[in-house]
């Protein structure tokens, strides 16, 4: 094999593409990695999951040291932030995580090719080398994993200035007065907690009835409560009409979904999070006839193969939750896949985290997709604020609620609102991995004083037979 031929050549370098070519090297397959923005790590790295969770992290903080920490008797006198010290650990974090992943390209012997690859024909990919000039590279097999950018509503342009996507809303160089967040899904309701904190008054425009629309009723009424309590104004069952930039304000105007009398309201900053769509520019697919729909989703079967013999696709430009981790097990799962090994995703046992303070967490079905499916569940349903741990640490509120099915017992969903919910739900995923029952995580010893035993309680509702509430 010449230097440049390859038995699978990933393009796109986020959790599914890095993931999926250190995977396919341990597999002792000659691989290399194409990647256009200059730094591994895709969206999740560079403008996702990690510069949210920094600012979330940090934030956070500094709304702990103002409010809760008086009553443990830390007198925290003159607390304050500096945006831009903020933005500068951010920033660093970032550097220091998309380095490790140039690191692990080294140390599994994969070329990491800095451009924006495009098909020539199945087997051939030509790279616009970010320092000038091309590159061909020849592969038995190729790997989309190009990922996704946000998406708009007609009408409203994002400018990354003040009409911002999550990308703009991670770089305030100030805080903003009045943020008006379009979609209250996990980037606004993450994002809106980050400047909330911070002192933005935030707005909230949900098209739909409820924010965070595919979690279980319970949490989104209850999370509501949560978040309204905290200082967002939610505005459910609305929609934008029209987004006016005056000279230093921005005039946004709402009205009810179903229709009825408009309300203009100003703000500084617009953030549009009304969801992600699937990245293809200038893959020139049309080259090679992969089967795209219409909404520009790369169209695979169950095992990650596109319509075209040896090329895949897998995390964020293909079907399914757009999430780091699905992206990842996707990513591995594929390349043991093409070296010829076994490779599946269980898409019932994804968990799904929202960061907020509390957090949100789920994993299977919830309690109205149960009901719509027919299928007969016992709930168990238990609350933070009877235990030890989520006391001591200031966390009473929110829930975990499981559910069983009926006669088997075996567990279908767990719902999490609380503290540390995107650790806890772990060990429901693991239950539903290995096909466990509600009393298989109750007759689980949980160490005492922990949040998880909010868990085993909640199993243990599930048999109407909860201790400590
Ligand atoms: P991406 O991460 O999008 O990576 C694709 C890469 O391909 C990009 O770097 C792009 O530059 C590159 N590329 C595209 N076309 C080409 C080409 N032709 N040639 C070369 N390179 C190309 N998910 C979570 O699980 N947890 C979170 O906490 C979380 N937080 C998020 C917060 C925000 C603000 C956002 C926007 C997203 C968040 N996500 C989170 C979602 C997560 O970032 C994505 O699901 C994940 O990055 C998808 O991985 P991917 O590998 O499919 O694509
Ligand atoms: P989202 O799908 O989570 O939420 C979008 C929201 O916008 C929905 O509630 C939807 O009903 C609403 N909406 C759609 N059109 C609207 C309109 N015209 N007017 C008002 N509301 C409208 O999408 P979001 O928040 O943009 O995030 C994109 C994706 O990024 C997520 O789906 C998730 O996969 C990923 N992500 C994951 C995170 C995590 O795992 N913690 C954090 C941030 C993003």
């Amino acid at each position: 094999m010449s230097d440049t031929e390859y038995d699978v050549v990933v393009i796109g370098g986020g959790p599914g593409g890095y993931v999926a070519a250190i995977r396919a090297a341990q597999q002792g397959l000659k691989t290399a990695v194409v990647e256009g923005r200059g730094a591994l790590g895709g969206t999740c790295l560079n403008v996702g999951c990690i510069p949210s969770k920094a600012l979330l992290g940090a934030s956070e903080k500094y709304h702990e040291a103002t409010s809760t920490m008086d009553e443990l008797g830390v007198i925290a006198e003159g607390v304050s932030f500096d945006v831009s010290k903020m933005l500068k650990y951010k920033n660093k974090t970032v550097k220091g995580l998309t380095g490790g992943i140039e690191f692990l390209m080294k140390k599994n012997k994969i070329d990491y090719v800095k451009g924006w690859g495009s098909f020539v024909d199945a087997n051939t990919i030509k790279v616009a080398l970010l320092d000038g000039g091309e590159q061909e590279l020849k592969t038995k097999n190729t790997i989309i994993a190009t990922g996704s950018e946000p998406a708009s509503i007609p009408g409203v342009e994002i400018d990354e200035e003040r009409v911002v996507s999550s990308t703009g809303a991670l770089d305030f160089e100030d805080v903003p007065e009045h943020i008006l967040v379009i979609g209250g899904g996990v980037i606004g309701l993450e994002l809106g907690s980050v400047w909330g904190r911070l002192g933005s008054n935030i707005t909230v425009v949900e098209f739909l009835d409820t924010i965070v629309p595919t979690m279980d009723s319970d949490v989104q009424a209850e999370f509501t409560k949560i978040l309204t309590k905290q200082g967002m104004d939610i505005k459910t069952s609305t929609k934008v009409t029209d987004v006016k930039l005056l000279k230093s304000k921005i005039k946004v105007t709402v009205e009810p979904a179903a229709g009825g009398d408009a309300e203009v309201i100003e703000c500084d900053k617009v953030l549009v999070s009304v969801g992600r769509k699937p990245f293809t520019n200038g893959l020139n697919l049309e080259a090679i006839g992969v089967e795209v729909t219409p909404q520009g989703m790369v169209v695979t079967d169950d095992h990650w193969r596109t319509n075209v013999a040896s090329v895949y696709a897998i995390g964020d430009v293909t079907d399914g939750p757009m999430l780091a981790h699905k992206a990842e097990e996707e990513g591995s799962n594929c390349a043991d896949i093409i070296a010829g090994k076994v490779g599946h995703v269980n898409y019932d046992a994804i968990p799904n985290v929202v960061y907020t303070t509390p957090e949100v967490a789920s994993v299977g079905k919830t309690e109205g997709e149960l009901k719509e499916a027919g299928i007969e569940y016992k709930a168990g349903k238990f609350p933070f604020m009877a235990n030890a741990k989520a006391k001591i640490g200031q966390h009473p509120e929110g829930f975990v609620k499981v559910l069983a099915d009926a006669k088997t017992d075996r567990v279908l969903g767990v719902h999490i609102l609380g503290a540390d919910a995107g650790n806890l739900i772990a060990e429901a995923v693991l239950a539903m991995e290995f096909d466990g029952s509600a009393e298989d995580i109750a007759l689980t010893s949980h160490a005492h004083p922990t949040l998880s035993e909010v868990m085993k309680e909640a199993a243990l509702a599930v048999a109407g037979m909860e201790v400590h509430a």
